[in-house]
């Protein structure tokens, strides 16, 4: 394995196996796995345990300032506390959307997130890594996969939870999501013109799993060549 420091970054509408796809490829290439989701969803949760209006500048501001967002083995930590089943509920998933929307709330977890991939080799996934985050991200990917597969995978792991759900509802969901998230004004969900489109429709996570590092792989000889070691 190589030791030199690696950022990879996977940007995608929801529910395209982002996270799934990263967290494997972050243990496949000895990277830390940092889901950015899970850090505007603990924003929202934040903003709804102190009834913040994500509108209100000075409130947000205020938040903001005394807010905390770390991961610790894999779970999301906000002020300390272990929020991590916490943070995915349709509730937070609906406020995430639109508060992520907000310059404020992205101006500082953009910064989190840099400071995040200042040190070591991570897979980050989320809607602006490529184009904002780290734009000169080593590897980009884009992956996506039709509303209706995004559905039924959505189907699949709330039936795995045990909880029931009606199919349309569910992808009118998604589908709103990917509106919101793309036609925002402030850095929206946008592939990067660098980023290698994945579309997983008719693959399975392995499949998605290998090509990336495949990909990785040519790349790191590729650099290696044009360094000449
Ligand atoms: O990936 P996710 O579903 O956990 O993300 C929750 C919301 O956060 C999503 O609707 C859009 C927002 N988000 C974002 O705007 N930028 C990111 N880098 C990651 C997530």
């Amino acid at each position: 394995m190589n030791k030199e420091k690696l950022i990879v970054a996977i940007d995608g509408p929801a529910g395209a196996g982002k996270s799934s796809a990263a967290k494997l490829l972050s243990a496949r290439i000895g990277a830390d796995y940092i889901d950015t989701g899970a850090m505007y969803r603990a924003v929202a949760l934040k903003l709804i345990r102190t009834g913040t209006d994500y509108r209100d500048a000075e409130a947000l501001d205020a938040m903001l300032e005394s807010t905390l967002i770390d991961f610790e083995a894999g779970r999301t930590i906000l002020d300390g506390e272990d929020v991590s089943g916490l943070i995915r509920t349709p509730e937070i998933s609906a406020l995430a959307s639109p508060s992520s929307a907000v310059p404020a709330i992205r101006y500082k977890l953009t910064a989190l997130q840099q400071a995040m991939g200042e040190e070591k080799s991570v897979v980050m996934d989320g809607r602006d890594i490529g184009t904002v985050v780290f734009p000169n991200a080593d590897v980009k990917f884009f992956l996506t996969a039709s509303a209706d597969e995004r559905a039924r995978r959505r189907m699949l792991e709330l039936q795995g939870k045990g909880e029931s759900a009606d199919f349309d509802e569910v992808k009118a969901e998604i589908e709103k999501r990917d509106r919101q998230d793309s036609q925002r004004e402030f850095r929206p969900l946008k592939k990067a013109d660098d980023a290698i489109e994945i579309d997983s429709t008719r693959m399975n996570i392995e499949q998605v799993v290998s090509l990336m590092s495949d990909i990785i792989d040519a790349k790191r000889m590729d650099l290696h060549g044009h360094k000449g070691d």
